[in-house]
């Protein structure tokens, strides 16, 4: 397995704690098995997310002090437009709290009543945006992509001719917008090529429909265009951004992600797209100059876009997370191959394969592996879904448990002992039980709900 060399080095550090594997069971059952409910005191390896907790450069950190305070105005705010223009090549922005805020702001402008949004897949707050204002989602990701293993190595790219043909059957005027996920979260991080990407801007401009383009994965995207897409091998990451800020309409992201700080931010070429969401940004963020983000975040957002154009920045998620991967897959563990962009993710349907989805085996390989190693990976799979307007189980294509690998913050030490810890659970998989809930949320049931052992 090619080791992954660390193009960084460690100047302030954190300590962790390992409990003792009774005392993990004791704190996994007061979770309600829900690793989202577990403190992080007890983590020893917190895999929950990539979001928020990537490891910062020392020049974020440096250019968050010289940060211009102000409600209106701010000379921060002027410093992050410039790195937008400088980085995506557009001059009109939109900050938001994150990527969240800016799928409520785009729900907002574009969803109404009936409206349909194409996703190559869904995201969990994407969706819930959407159905919210009772517009609905379809996902029209090539069925390949949806292969546990495969060759493929752009996984999350859209079925064009499916694409046009929804468009037409459902009719332009009912389009809320064509969204496409680059690092398509919920099918293993699975990323997009340029080629799909602009496929599908040309439709939507032939069709008359909105593009719209979530970034927050597209570092990981761009390291996989780079290294797995021939016409991008000799073209410079920056020109991958600016091509794709020419073709799509909007593009938003979450910046807890995508630059490595906090916050969101929503770019257009044509300012006619952030006119038509602009009077939302002092209604629910914050004043057009913050909206929502300390300044202090917004300086280290600035220099972290900067910093996404280094192929040694963004090289370092997806060559750990192929480690990772390779470790498993060697030893016969199911993962999603090829490795992705933001984790490992474990084929939970195929590491329990008795266990129906109704028990949720991806939550309850999650909870299973905390009690194993201390480590806290995130249920990717029906749980993470929500029901059906009329209240019957939507099961998920793919049962996934994520091991996020937040870009910088491991060693290769640890990632070797969470792969340890995988194996022993694999081999010691007939442990694992099934989960039912005791309470089930409404809304986005995962981050809250609880579930106790069948
Ligand atoms: N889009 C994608 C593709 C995401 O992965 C996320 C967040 C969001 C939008 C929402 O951004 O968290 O800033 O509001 N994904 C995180 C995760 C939460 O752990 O998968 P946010």
């Amino acid at each position: 397995n090619q080791v992954p060399l660390e193009m960084h080095k460690v100047r302030m550090v954190q300590k962790l704690s390992l409990l003792p594997v009774d005392e993990r069971l004791k704190r996994i059952q007061a979770a309600g098995n829900n690793t989202f409910l577990l403190q992080n005191k007890d983590v020893y390896m917190d895999m929950l997310t990539d979001s928020g907790v990537n490891a910062m450069s020392d020049q974020q950190f440096a250019a968050s002090f010289i940060a211009d305070d102000s409600y209106a105005g701010s000379a921060t705010f002027l410093r992050v437009k410039k790195a937008i223009k400088d980085v995506f090549g557009t001059d009109n922005v939109l900050p938001c709290h994150q990527g969240r805020a800016a799928e409520n702001i785009l729900a907002e402008a574009y969803v109404t009543e009936g409206k349909v949004a194409f996703m190559n897949f869904h995201f969990t707050t994407t969706k819930a945006h959407v159905t919210r204002k009772g517009g609905s989602v379809e996902e029209l990701v090539d069925p390949k992509g949806l292969l546990p293993q495969s060759n493929d190595p752009f996984k999350g790219n859209y079925n064009l001719e499916n694409l046009r043909q929804r468009i037409d059957a459902v009719g332009a005027d009912n389009v809320a917008f064509v969204r496409v996920e680059a690092g398509t979260n919920l099918i293993g991080g699975q990323p997009v090529s340029l080629e799909n990407m602009l496929a599908v801007t040309d439709i939507c401009h032939e069709k008359g429909v909105r593009s719209v383009l979530d970034a927050s994965l597209l570092q990981d995207n761009i390291y996989f265009m780079k290294t797995r897409e021939a016409r991008c091998k000799y073209m410079e990451v920056g020109d991958i951004y600016r091509l794709l800020a020419d073709h799509f309409d909007i593009i938003y992201f979450s910046a807890r992600k995508l630059s490595f700080s906090k916050g969101g931010i929503i770019t257009s070429k044509d300012p006619k797209f952030t006119k038509e969401m602009m009077s939302f940004i002092p209604l629910y963020e914050g004043f057009l100059t913050y909206g929502g983000i300390d300044v202090r975040t917004m300086e280290s957002m600035a220099v972290g876009l900067y910093e996404s154009l280094d192929m040694e920045y963004i090289s370092q998620g997806p060559e750990f997370i192929n480690y990772l991967c390779k470790e498993l897959d060697d030893y016969g563990v199911p993962v999603i191959l090829p490795a992705g962009g933001l984790g490992c993710h474990l084929n939970a349907g195929a590491f329990v394969p008795d266990m129906p989805h109704n028990q949720y085996p991806a939550a309850a390989v999650a909870a299973a592996l905390y009690i194993a190693g201390g480590v806290r990976g995130m249920e990717r799979g029906t749980m993470s879904e929500q029901r059906e307007p009329d209240g019957t189980e939507r099961y998920a294509e793919l049962e996934l448990m994520r091991l996020a690998v937040p870009r910088r913050v491991f060693t290769l030490s640890q990632i070797k002992y969470c792969a340890d810890r995988v194996k022993w659970l694999w081999d010691n998989r007939e442990l694992i039980g099934g989960l039912e809930w005791t309470e089930e949320p409404e809304v986005l049931r995962f981050f809250f709900g609880r579930m106790k052992e069948i």
